[in-house]
């Protein structure tokens, strides 16, 4: 699905420079063996091929970051270079970087923070879902810190757990800024969290959850306080929602539902932690 945060003009290849080793993996391997992507129907191995064939220095870097994406270039490079124009290699790059759009916004923050989730979103919303008053928090897939964040003005502590690099970052610079003195920022992916049994007051996440249900819930409940809670908050975007989502309802999250800034139609979504 494409959310068109971005105009996949504006960018070039050498974005695949600021992505980490999961990310890369995924677009690499995953991505390619699992056809998880919306490509418009498009050849994604020879777009790939036609990308690639002006930004070598970026194979060079997947190569060296991300040594299990070998195998995947290698069939890219053993595409025989077909006397392609430089306007059908340009079409070719636009069309990778649209495919991977989530990963381009993750490596420029600041268009992540004027992504329509974001841009307008009022923390009401997660205040509304659980009391933070005082509380030791952590935000899973924290991104620019939309939650741990608005979370940090009323909890104890915060921890904001992202597995992208250029979004820590992001995020350590703003704590340096503005001085804010309860957020902690740590690498983490929702199925390994590291973190003991039975740490936080609450668990936060926004548009992290829905890969798989089960263990990403069952990984967020371990590290949840009996008591505690499991927060979905998802920000302000413009899609109309028909329905909560039927995989988090069944597994006895209570949902709520707010007309968002942008027109769109939202569900969050709690559950208290029960042991
Ligand atoms: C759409 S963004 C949402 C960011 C933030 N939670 C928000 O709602 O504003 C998804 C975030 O999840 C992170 N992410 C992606 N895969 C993840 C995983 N397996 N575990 C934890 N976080 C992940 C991304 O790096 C990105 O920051």
């Amino acid at each position: 699905m494409s959310y068109n945060w971005i105009d996949a003009k504006d960018y070039t290849m050498d974005s695949f420079l600021l992505f980490d080793r999961w990310a890369l993996r995924w677009i690499f391997t995953d991505c390619s063996r699992f056809g998880w992507f919306d490509n418009g129907g498009r050849d994604y191995k020879l777009d790939m091929a036609k990308a690639l064939y002006r930004y070598p220095h970026v194979t060079a870097y997947v190569r060296a970051k991300a040594p299990e994406c070998g195998a995947f270039l290698d069939e890219i490079g053993a595409i025989p270079y077909a006397g392609w124009t430089e306007a059908e290699m340009r079409e070719a790059e636009t069309a990778v970087l649209q495919a991977h759009e989530t990963f381009v916004v993750y490596a420029y923050p600041e268009v992540m923070n004027q992504a329509d989730y974001i841009r307008n979103w009022d923390p009401k919303y997660l205040y509304e879902l659980a009391d933070l008053t005082d509380k030791i928090v952590l935000d899973v897939g924290a991104g620019t810190g939309r939650l741990a964040f608005a979370a940090a003005k009323i909890a104890r502590r915060v921890y904001a757990s992202e597995p992208c690099d250029c979004l820590r970052e992001y995020m350590r610079d703003k704590i340096r800024r503005e001085n804010i003195p309860n957020v902690k920022v740590l690498d983490g992916e929702v199925l390994c969290l590291p973190y003991e049994d039975d740490t936080f007051d609450a668990v936060l996440s926004g548009h992290v959850v829905g890969d798989s249900y089960e263990e990403e819930i069952a990984e967020m409940a371990r590290i949840t306080k009996d008591g505690g809670w499991l927060v979905i908050c998802n920000g302000d975007d413009g899609f109309k929602r028909s329905a909560p989502d039927p995989e988090l309802v069944a597994r006895g999250f209570e949902w709520f539902r707010h007309e968002s800034a942008e027109g769109g139609i939202i569900y969050n979504y709690r559950k208290q932690v029960k042991k």
